[in-house]
């Protein structure tokens, strides 16, 4: 009894940064999931519309999970100071003294407490940023090469269309299919694309490594520490026996 009234209650994960953990948690497995069967659409027996059509449906999911990514990152700067990339992130005054703290307090089963991200949760964050903002930027290339869809559809359809052709008349046609596309410059698109279509798969299959390691980190933590960290993410909030570092 005593101890639990030791326990205090703090607010640590606003509102916006709930949202976008579980806006982006939703978003990340349809993107795993239709990208998995887009990636297996031939021994999957899919026709040519049918792997169009799936590609629409990811890029659309891609949008909101673009667009909620995006808010994140400005949140990173706004927000409050558990939610700023300086709290985040690796790095910043004192950073590298508080990661070998924390090191060493984990390896004698005592790591010290920290509202926020933990300085190796902050190595976390940094590694997930990287493989969803190179998802992004990789994907909305694809999109706009593969379906001519926006942000850069129009300019990629400039590029390998005769003029006046729509978007809507080329979509999984090559050129053999269609006196509409330039052959020449067709070709030469897909190998400006080759490079973004490997970077987005190499950032799948990171990010399918990076997950469970992520969710293993919370569990354990969660279950050695009882700050309740897993909980936060709904609550905002966080409890503590002893002050926290940050
Ligand atoms: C967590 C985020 C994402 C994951 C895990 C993911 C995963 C995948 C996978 C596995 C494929 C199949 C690759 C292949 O066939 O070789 C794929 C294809 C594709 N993705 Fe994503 N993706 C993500 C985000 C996005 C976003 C944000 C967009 C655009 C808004 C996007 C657009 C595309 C397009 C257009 C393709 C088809 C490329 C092609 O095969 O021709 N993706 N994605």
């Amino acid at each position: 009894m005593r101890q639990s009234s030791a326990l205090r209650s703090h607010p640590v994960w606003d509102a916006t940064t709930r949202w976008f953990h579980w806006i982006n948690v939703l978003c990340v497995l349809g993107l795993l999931g239709v990208g998995l069967v887009i990636f297996n659409a031939g021994t999957l027996g899919i026709s040519g519309e049918g792997k169009v059509a799936l590609k629409t449906l990811h890029v659309w999911i891609g949008y909101v999970f673009a667009i909620n990514l995006l808010w994140r990152i400005v949140w990173g700067f706004v927000g409050n100071r558990y939610a700023r990339w300086s709290a985040a992130l690796p790095g910043g005054r004192g950073y590298g003294q508080a990661l070998v703290g924390y090191l060493r307090g984990l390896r004698a089963g005592k790591p010290p407490p920290y509202r926020g991200h933990n300085p190796l949760g902050r190595l976390m964050v940094a590694l997930l940023l990287l493989l969803l903002v190179n998802q992004c930027v990789t994907g909305l290339v694809l999109a706009g090469t593969d379906l001519y869809l926006p942000p850069f559809g129009h300019l990629f359809l400039d590029w390998v269309a005769v003029p006046g052709a729509s978007a809507e008349q080329l979509v999984g046609l090559k050129p053999a299919q269609t006196p509409l596309l330039d052959a020449d410059a067709y070709a030469a698109m897909r190998t400006f694309r080759k490079p973004f279509i490997e970077l987005h798969e190499l950032g799948f299959w990171g990010l399918v490594l990076a997950i469970p390691l992520h969710i293993a980190a919370v569990v354990i933590t969660e279950l050695r520490e009882r700050n309740g960290l897993i909980s936060a993410m709904f609550s905002g909030r966080k409890v503590f026996s002893e002050e926290p570092r940050d």
